[in-house]
């Protein structure tokens, strides 16, 4: 965040930067999704819905589990939420208590820790790497596991990496867990953008598992505020009131306009949109690589890269601070801003950066046309 205001101020002092740092899809909701909203609107649909959502939003999305992935989930196992940040506000709130733990992958989406961390939990990050495509083993779990400990939260496809966990670990994680009556999250906000396999669920897996889902990176509608978790039904009252309590409902026209995500043409505009992402992601791994950055996993989901500097800056990368130095020279120096490891861990995060693909083929060209011409300039593995 602190790179990125900087890269704010270069752009407003007139310097041209490529943005590399973008969390979100460089692309808005489908036209159908947009018409709805406008009717929404005008229909005056605009007041309080059910904590846990609309039953229509609840059926559509139950619907899609079951076209899409052949799964079965019940309309009463769904909640919408403000995002899948209000679902994982929800979830951690119903399911820690001060001084419980909670087991994250590290490297991993950071603001997980800081929800335990405000409901008073602790949390624990367990290193992951290349070996296991940056994703939590069921070994390293068990050997973590205390008395203390509550569950394990994962992203998949994870943010900052974009790999996606091999459903036979997940398989292996979930044994440990559930043997010791702890809880297993899955984060899929990135589900449906996959680009090597179709796109899958966890709860395909085990009903057990809970999963956090949002409109707002497959859907494009990151500031229309709506997720939704999918949960064990005994879990569901106790989100429920937990929803009452803190926000009442998620917003009422994004509900009522997301139930046009699920029409064909919709869909389509998403699938579009995914095969363009699919086309930046095979352009910048091979030329990220070309230019000496390691790519030890390729990333299969979301749109980040999560690359190792050592190869472009080895004095740096084994450095304290070592990414953050680095993505601040190349911000300053040749105008492209990524985001350092730091942000999502502690492990190797030195050594990493991640790059973000949600930006123009056209952004991504001159990024590393830049990127390739400023190592040049200053001595390539040198910097
Ligand atoms: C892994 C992950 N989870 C959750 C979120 C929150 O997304 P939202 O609240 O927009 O659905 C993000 C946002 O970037 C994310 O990357």
């Amino acid at each position: 965040m602190e790179l990125v205001k900087e890269a704010e101020q270069l752009e407003r002092s007139g310097r041209s930067i490529m943005h590399l740092s973008i969390g979100e899809p460089d692309f808005t909701a489908p036209p159908a999704v947009v018409g709805a909203a406008q009717a929404a609107l005008q229909q005056g649909r605009s007041r309080y819905t059910p904590a846990v959502g609309t039953l229509e939003l609840r059926r559509a999305i139950s619907a899609f589990y079951q076209q899409r992935f052949g799964v079965d989930v019940e309309p009463e196992r769904i909640v919408v939420t403000a995002g899948a940040s209000g679902a994982l506000v929800l979830l951690l709130s119903a399911l820690l208590d001060t001084g419980d733990e909670l087991l994250l992958p590290d490297p991993s989406y950071p603001c997980n820790r800081h929800i335990a961390s405000t409901l008073g939990a602790r949390w624990r990050l367990l290193a992951c790497g290349p070996h296991d495509r940056f994703q939590l083993t069921a070994e390293a779990v068990e050997a973590a596991w205390s008395a203390r400990t509550r569950g394990v939260l994962i992203g998949s496809p994870s943010n900052p990496t974009g790999t996606t966990i091999n459903a036979g670990n997940l398989a292996a994680l979930c044994d440990r867990v559930f043997a010791r009556g702890g809880f297993v999250l899955v984060d899929e906000i990135y589900q449906g953008l996959t680009y090597d396999h179709a796109a899958n669920t966890a709860l395909s897996l085990d009903p057990r598992i809970a999963v956090i889902n949002s409109f707002s990176k497959y859907f494009g509608m990151t500031g229309w505020r709506l997720g939704w978790i999918v949960a064990p039904r005994e879990w569901i009252g106790t989100l429920e009131r937990l929803s009452q309590n803190l926000y009442l409902c998620a917003p009422a026209i994004a509900q009522h306009a997301a139930l046009a995500c699920f029409e064909p043409e919709s869909l389509a505009v998403c699938e579009q949109q995914r095969e363009e992402l699919r086309l930046r992601r095979d352009y910048l791994v091979p030329a990220l690589r070309g230019l000496g950055f390691g790519i030890p996993v390729v990333p299969d989901g979301a749109f980040y890269i999560y690359a190792d500097i050592g190869g472009v800056a080895h004095d740096l990368a084994d450095r304290r601070g070592g990414s953050t130095q680095f993505a601040r020279r190349l911000l300053n120096e040749a105008g492209v801003c990524l985001v350092p490891g730091k942000d999502f861990g502690d492990f190797e995060s030195e050594r990493y950066v991640r790059i973000s693909y949600a930006t123009s083929m056209q952004h991504l060209q001159e990024a590393v046309r830049r990127t390739g011409a400023w190592l040049g300039s200053c001595g390539q593995a040198r910097c």
